[in-house]
């Protein structure tokens, strides 16, 4: 069957994209798969919020503006910016009418602030804002007869010119992997989206889940399109370090924003020294700073103390991470909470115009895959669920619209093939996937970190391609697996971060090489 749109992936860009067509234009065919269930993407661990200009007597769309232009250290698009914060309160306005909940004051929504924004702003739900919109999507989305879920799907590739005898210069659909039918399926479409999301696993401390494994954004390289600001890797500064299982856990900046603050092995405040706005500096800066304390003190984390927090408030305003720190035996408020920078969110991916097109025709990018220019360097706190809001119902509006082009017929799409590798094979038993993953993740938290320098980067390409070809012979001898297609994404995405990382030439925002000292960076400049 031919789809209209085909939506990879069901976080808020994504269920909010296929909503939004499927309201406009009830005839539509349109297909949306995610990885797994369709609830468990990125957007569920959302805790922070969605920063919207509300209280115009203290705060105005210039200010909201100025923060997210400071935040991005120079890189952001201001055009894109301005429209992006100008259309924020319609999109919300949107999102509570189809039935989101957010915390009240009185009669008013209750405005949180975190790292960055000079006024309170941020929208939320306790501190499970993501997983409040995330259920009333979904739940919205099934009410559309003409939307047609698939579960466990995984994309591999997207179908392209590559595929196709006769050439369009289009996208035409994606390959996937259909857990339920154990072999890679064809699903062809006239607009494909990807609502994808970031690549958090390639480093071993991350607050996205596992199968953050860039998917869209390998299928996308692999395809030739154009992507950009991929070294913009941007460490949360406070998760915290779960020891029994070895991973971590958000802890969100409102929690700062509410009073936290941050001390070192000896007890001191250390952001007072480093920045005016302290705790709430933008996230870069606090990351930076954690991570330094971190390695001068020969410790493994700092200590976020939520002591000045009513016990009362951690349970109302911040309920998931009251229960994770008790479940860890930290009794807040008294216990500070020991914390560590993870890998949180991509500011680049796949290059977008403001209505969210890629640079090949019938191919779309909605949410943390694109790089849309609002979040230069650096991404400011809670503009991310904005961005999403903004974006796919521009993507919406445009990909409806050009539907009434010409297009290839449905002959052209029955004849592209049927995935041509060897087929797919549903036991993981390829022992190499999980260490080549392993090594991987080493190697860019050890070199294409918070802190990166030029030697680090060669001998991290240097591994990335021995990997690469590890992975290419796995992907040309055997049997396609699900580990061995997330694999194959991160290398690409890890090389990619270290060839973007090697051309930036000054450190900016979440983006910092030790060795740019202005004395090593004039010398630098004179000799290119
Ligand atoms: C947080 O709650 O601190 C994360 C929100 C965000 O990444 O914007």
């Amino acid at each position: 069957m031919l789809n209209d749109l085909l939506v990879i992936g069901t976080g808020i860009s994504g269920l909010t994209f296929a909503i939004k067509v499927a309201e406009q234009s009830p005839k539509l065919k349109i297909t949306i798969i995610s990885k797994g269930d369709m609830s468990e993407g990125n957007t569920r661990y959302a805790q922070g919020g969605i920063a919207v200009v509300r209280n115009l007597k203290d705060d105005s769309i210039e200010k909201h503006i100025q923060d997210t232009i400071i935040a991005g250290d120079g890189e952001c698009d201001s055009h894109v910016v301005k429209f992006v914060i100008e259309e924020a309160n319609a999109r919300l306005n949107e999102l509570i009418n189809w039935g989101a909940e957010f915390d009240k004051n009185k009669e008013k929504l209750d405005l949180g602030i975190e790292g960055g924004h000079s006024e309170k702003r941020i929208v939320h739900y306790k501190d499970q804002t993501g997983k409040q919109i995330q259920d009333v999507l979904s739940k919205k989305l099934k009410s559309f007869p003409n939307i047609n879920l698939l579960e466990n799907h995984t994309l591999v590739d997207l179908i392209t010119d590559h595929h196709s005898i006769e050439k369009k210069g289009r996208c035409y659909g994606a390959y996937v992997i259909s857990q339920e039918r154990e072999e890679i399926i064809k699903i062809c479409s006239k607009i494909t989206v990807l609502s994808t999301g970031g690549a958090g696993s390639l480093y071993a401390y991350s607050t996205n889940p596992s199968t953050a494994t860039g998917d869209g954004l390998g299928a996308a390289y692999r395809a030739k399109v154009r992507m950009d600001r991929l070294a913009y890797v941007q460490f949360h500064p406070t998760a915290l370090r779960d020891r029994v299982n070895n991973n971590v856990f958000l802890i969100t900046e409102a929690v700062r924003g509410a009073g936290g603050i941050l001390l070192n092995s000896k007890k001191e405040r250390f952001m007072l020294k480093i920045d005016k706005r302290a705790e709430l500096a933008p996230r870069d800066i606090v990351a930076r700073e954690i991570h330094k304390q971190i390695k001068e003190q020969k410790e493994d984390f700092v200590w976020l103390d939520g002591s000045e927090i009513a016990v009362d408030v951690w349970k109302s305003n911040f309920p998931t991470i009251y229960k994770t720190c008790i479940s860890q035996g930290i009794l807040l408020p008294k216990d500070p909470i020991p914390v560590v920078p993870a890998a949180h969110y991509f500011c680049g991916g796949i290059r977008v115009n403001e209505n969210s097109e890629s640079e090949l025709k019938g191919l779309y990018a909605i949410g943390e895959c694109s790089s849309t220019g609002l979040h230069g360097a650096n991404r400011l706190a809670s503009n991310s669920l904005l961005e999403a809001l903004v974006f796919s119902h521009r993507a919406a509006i445009h990909s409806v619209k050009s539907l009434l082009n010409p297009l290839p017929n449905e002959e052209f799409y029955k004849v592209l093939p049927a995935w041509n590798g060897e087929g797919y094979s549903k036991s993981d038993t390829l022992r190499n996937v999980e260490k080549l993953r392993k090594e991987l993740q080493k190697n860019m938290t050890q070199h294409v970190g918070i802190f990166k320098t030029h030697e680090g980067l060669k001998l991290a390409e240097h591994k990335v391609n021995k990997i690469y070809i590890q992975v290419s012979k796995l992907y040309n001898e055997k049997k396609l697996t699900y580990g061995l297609s997330e694999l194959r994404n991160l290398v690409s995405i890890s090389y990619l971060i270290i060839k973007q990382a090697q051309q930036i030439k000054k450190n900016k925002g979440v983006f910092y090489i030790q060795d740019y000292d202005k004395k090593f960076y004039k010398t630098l400049q004179k000799s290119t």
